[in-house]
């Protein structure tokens, strides 16, 4: 994924939308053995900040491959046990066993799920845990209409790829609960905790869930494209959403979008 197209203005569009679920996220974590807090894929680092107001006398690192998104985050003053780092959590890992690996909304960027929780428990200290959300809602319209697109004659050359392994329009890049129980049971004996969410955001505007996804899974999409072809693509796009999502009498658009988390805990060392 390139890391230089994030942008935090457009991201930040729909801020608190897109923070609820990692503030929920945060609130099901427990007590935390001796060690340093990270939030991988921290982006303009609201979580990271909670984690650092939550437990000030830890070490917390907002970790996250864009300069772009860390420049925003260090824009505000940072609370004394919080530090931001430009590292790609792909060669990551923590200088001791970590007391909570936190991600919010980053590890669906990632490929390889069942190889990424596994390398991701195994740097959880004893009792600590790993608190992952990811969107679930790869084979929605908001995504489904997008890969389509990409697919036709006119935008195939530039954009099949993405739709390949290891392409950000695949759609099983996020797998379902069942199979993220089973790849952290063997490691969280100190309990899983997993739930799906669906959130109903009321959109206004013309476009509006074209304007939600231009901040996410649209972006590596129109990055490829030329200033015309982007146009054309958007539009398209634009007319096929207002059918899957249809505005109300009132002028807001309802977008339902699902979400997974999970919770899980390393067993505490006997003693
Ligand atoms: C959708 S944003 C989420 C940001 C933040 N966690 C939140 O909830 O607001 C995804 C973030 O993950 C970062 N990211 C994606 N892939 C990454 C990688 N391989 N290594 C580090 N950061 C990555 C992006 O730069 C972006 O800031």
């Amino acid at each position: 994924m390139d890391n230089a197209a994030w942008n935090p203005a457009q991201y930040l569009k729909f801020g608190g939308e897109r923070l609820r679920p990692g503030y929920e996220l945060l609130a099901r974590v427990g007590d935390l053995p001796p060690g340093g807090a990270y939030d991988l894929g921290c982006g303009t680092g609201e979580h990271a900040r909670a984690i650092a107001a939550r437990w000030p006398d830890r070490r917390v690192t907002g970790l996250d491959h864009s300069a772009a998104m860390l420049e925003k985050a260090a824009s505000t003053p940072a609370p004394h046990n919080l530090v931001w780092q430009e590292h790609d959590i792909r060669d990551w890992s923590p200088p001791a066993a970590a007391a909570l690996i936190f991600s919010n909304a980053t590890l669906h960027w990632l490929p390889d799920h069942a190889a990424l929780m596994v390398r991701l428990m195994q740097m959880i200290a004893p009792g600590g845990t790993l608190a992952v959300q990811m969107p679930g809602n790869f084979r929605e319209p908001s995504h489904t209409l997008i890969r389509e697109l990409a697919l036709a004659p006119a935008y195939h050359t530039k954009l099949a790829a993405l739709a390949e392994p290891g392409g950000s329009l695949r759609d099983d890049l996020v797998q379902t609960p069942d199979f993220y129980y089973g790849v952290l049971a063997p490691f969280a004996s100190g309990g899983i905790d997993l739930w799906q969410t669906t959130y109903l955001t009321a959109l206004r505007g013309e476009r509006p869930v074209l304007e939600w996804i231009t901040g996410s899974i649209l972006r590596p999409v129109l990055d490829r494209l030329g200033v015309d072809e982007r146009k054309g693509f958007e539009d398209t796009l634009a007319e096929r959403l207002a059918i899957a999502y249809p505005r109300r009498a009132d002028g807001v658009t309802l977008f339902p979008f699902r979400r997974i988390f999970m919770v899980a805990k390393r067993q505490r060392e006997e003693t």
